[in-house]
């Protein structure tokens, strides 16, 4: 190694992605300084197509730290519609429990957050290499070479690994000192994005005899769209036409029919449950997909992310202001209380809407998932309960 520059700052963030970004943006409203260092470069984390559903908590988080796009640009959606072999199901969100969602893709709130943090001075690093981190139950230090080559050391009273679901931060705790939880599934979603109108004006979960489905949205001319698929499935390998006779089977019927353009980007999604708890190690906190993925049927990866952001910023924000680490030294307990819920949510909608092909005792479990649906479905508290779960519980 050369010469290194050593910087020291409040708070070292690891990763630039929603979360690492957004805790970066509170902590300069506060008055706190934090350098975010990131290995992936500005244009590939913005042009990496992710999930679109912000629970109304995330919205208001951003909106509240002046980061207002999402009003203008997104989309409320007061309710979901559950398909089930082609009939339909509505769950009103804004009836049932008061509450709705955002359509608002993490691309766009990666994107204002960015736009935000640059307009702001904020120190944001982006295409860094050779990144290590040390002393982390002292004085966290973070070494980085830069895009231009330079080394770095960074210096910090807290470090922060929001470094998502290949967490280099995660690694760095010892093995006696954290637990990990792992479950897999035995399918995974065809994602596609498609040239063509909306086909209904909310988002549809279906489930059939063929699979699941998933209809959601981009804009007035560009859908997202998934399937259930096997977890070894080419993409490149599917024409169009293969991907919509797999998307008519599972989701027309009864007069309702998919619209249909060009199949613009493909990609398969693998599906896993993991936490990492606690989400602590001395001075190291993680956040976001560092320290849990859920599998994406409930919509509550970037939720979950900006949640811990929130409370990981009261944490910091009373330690800096008074000295006191009482919130702080709670953060993971009270992350972890949500994260959980949402493991359970996420696997539970899995569950619930997926077919099991090889399973077998086939035809027990899709009759018995059929029982489980209408009694959801045909009942208040069922639908309550989808509603409240999606929409993110509110916070004690
Ligand atoms: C989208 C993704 C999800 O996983 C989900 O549950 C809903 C919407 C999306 O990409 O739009």
């Amino acid at each position: 190694m050369g010469d290194r520059t050593v910087i020291t700052t409040q708070v070292a963030i690891m990763g630039a992605g929603p979360a690492g970004l957004m805790l970066s943006h509170l902590l300069a409203q506060a008055g706190i300084d934090s350098t975010v260092v990131e290995i992936r470069s500005r244009e590939a984390i913005s042009n990496t197509i992710r999930a679109g559903i912000l629970e109304a908590g995330s919205v208001n988080l951003l909106v509240d730290s002046g980061v207002d796009n999402v009003l203008r640009n997104g989309h409320e959606h007061e309710g979901t519609e559950f398909r089930v072999n082609g009939v339909s199901h509505r769950i009103d969100f804004k009836g049932l429990v008061g509450q709705s969602v955002w359509l608002y893709p993490q691309n766009d709130v990666f994107d204002d957050l960015a736009a935000r943090r640059e307009a702001d001075g904020g120190d944001v690093r982006y295409s860094c290499s050779n990144v290590d981190t040390a002393d982390l139950t002292g004085q966290p230090k973070v070494f980085f070479t830069d895009e231009d080559g330079k080394d770095f050391e960074l210096r910090a009273q807290i470090l922060v690994g929001a470094d998502g679901s290949r967490s280099h931060c995660r690694s760095a705790i010892p093995e006696s000192e954290r637990r990990w939880y792992f479950n897999e599934y035995p399918f995974a979603w065809f994602g596609i994005l498609t040239e063509a109108p909306r086909s209904s004006p909310e988002l549809i979960y279906a489930n059939s005899e063929h699979g699941f489905a998933l209809i959601s949205q981009r804009t007035d001319t560009v859908q997202r769209m998934y399937f259930q698929c096997d977890p070894g499935t080419n993409p490149d390998e599917w024409t169009d036409e293969q991907i919509w006779e797999q998307l008519r089977l599972r989701v027309n019927g009864n007069g309702f029919e998919l619209k249909e353009g060009p199949v613009t980007s493909k990609v398969v999604l693998p599906f896993r449950s993991f936490v990492a708890e606690p989400m602590r190690y001395g001075n190291l906190f993680l956040a976001g997909d560092a320290a849990h993925t859920v599998p994406p049927t409930g919509a509550k990866g970037l939720n979950l992310a900006l949640h811990d952001v929130r409370l990981l910023f009261e944490g910091l924000d009373s330690f800096f202001k008074s000295g006191s680490s009482a919130i702080l030294d709670a953060y993971s307990e009270r992350a972890l209380d949500r994260v959980w819920k949402a493991q359970n949510f996420s696997y539970w909608m899995t569950t619930l809407l997926h077919t099991v092909p090889q399973e077998e005792n086939h035809a027990f479990f899709r009759a018995r998932q059929l029982g489980e649906l209408r009694s959801l479905l045909d009942s208040e508290h069922g639908r309550a309960y989808i509603a409240e779960c999606y929409t993110g519980w509110q916070t004690k």
